[in-house]
């Protein structure tokens, strides 16, 4: 029978033999599966595991410090990196969502090769990879057919010489949330829902300004915080805020105003390979919906996406 902590005690053992006395390089995303895989391979070879995590400028507000400081707190050795301006050049005027996709797979890459080549002696990339992403990017829909480029799963370690260790690879998310409890990670972090690579990007359909970065992470950040006021943070799989390329007219006070909309998304599913709107409680609702349009200058209407996947994804882009 599967437990996390045999699980945990026969993939140590594994690891160990596998890297031996080398050393091994791992990019954290804030997320859960790179944090469970760093803290697996911290048990197995202590300090010989190095982590880089990037500020790509597309992470929820207040997130990146927030991550970083627990992260510290687990004793991991975490090299912070600042490449917001990077991402927000690279993402200049570009639409196409697997453009902007492309060009943050491509900025992450090279940020993480140029701060790689300050380490020496590194033999492994570890990466956080699920048994879902592995089936996604095989793709149900046939393999000649990308619905979304994911990055985290690209050609980075062939390109750097480096070989792969994946130890969540055989593993579902709920297993991956035990082995990080068994492991002692701080239940705010083991809770988390997904978030995908690209972050906001994909979140804000058109193209990427900070300014709408800026938009987005303020009206992202009440809904979350009302959803966990709420006690339905830990009811949905995942939820977030997309800004919409449009504006429609409204009143405020005597005013007219012409501003933009956002989507309210949630989703409940086990795997993120199908998912079933969230039928959240329409006060939650109505109170997201007046907390954002009162408080996020710029942003005069809130939708709530009631679509399922398939046929829509969770992300829209
Ligand atoms: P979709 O939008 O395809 O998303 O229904 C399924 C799950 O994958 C996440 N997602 C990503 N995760 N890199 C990631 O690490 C990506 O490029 C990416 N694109 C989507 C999405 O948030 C959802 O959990």
């Amino acid at each position: 029978d599967w437990t996390p902590a045999h699980f945990i005690e026969q993939t140590v053992e594994e690891l160990q033999q596998k890297i031996g006395d080398d050393r091994v390089l791992l990019g954290l995303s804030g997320g859960v599966d790179s944090s469970v895989a760093a803290m697996l391979l911290h048990r197995a070879i202590g300090d010989r595991l190095f982590c880089f995590f990037i500020d790509n400028g597309l992470l929820r507000k207040g997130e990146f410090e927030e991550v970083e400081r627990s992260y510290e707190g687990m004793g991991l050795n975490v090299t912070a990196i600042d490449a917001k301006q990077e991402f927000y050049s690279a993402l200049a005027g570009e639409s196409d969502p697997e453009k902007k996709r492309k060009a943050i797979g491509r900025v992450f890459i090279e940020v993480f090769e140029r701060e790689a080549k300050k380490l020496t002696n590194i033999k492994y990339l570890a990466q956080g990879t699920i048994y879902p992403d592995v089936i996604e990017s095989v793709s149900v829909h046939g393999p000649s057919v990308t619905i979304k480029s994911h990055h985290n799963v690209g050609g980075l370690p062939e390109k750097m010489g480096l070989k792969i260790v994946e130890p969540l690879r055989n593993l579902f998310k709920d297993e991956v949330r035990r082995v990080g409890g068994e492991l002692g990670m701080p239940a705010h972090l083991i809770g988390r829902h997904p978030f995908p690579g690209p972050g906001l990007a994909i979140r804000i359909l058109g193209d990427i300004t900070p300014e709408k970065v800026r938009l987005l992470q303020e009206a992202d950040a009440i809904y979350i915080d009302k959803m966990r006021e709420y006690g339905l943070y830990d009811q949905v799989w995942q939820a977030g805020t997309i800004l919409l390329p449009v504006q429609s007219v409204g009143v405020m006070g005597d005013e007219r105003t012409y501003e933009q909309a956002v989507a309210l998304r949630a989703v409940t599913s086990t795997d993120g390979m199908t998912a079933e709107w969230s039928h959240l409680p329409y006060e939650f609702l109505a109170a997201v919906s007046s907390s954002i349009i009162n408080n996020v200058k710029g942003i005069n209407r809130v939708v709530y996406d009631i679509s399922t996947k398939p046929p829509a994804t969770i992300e829209w882009e």
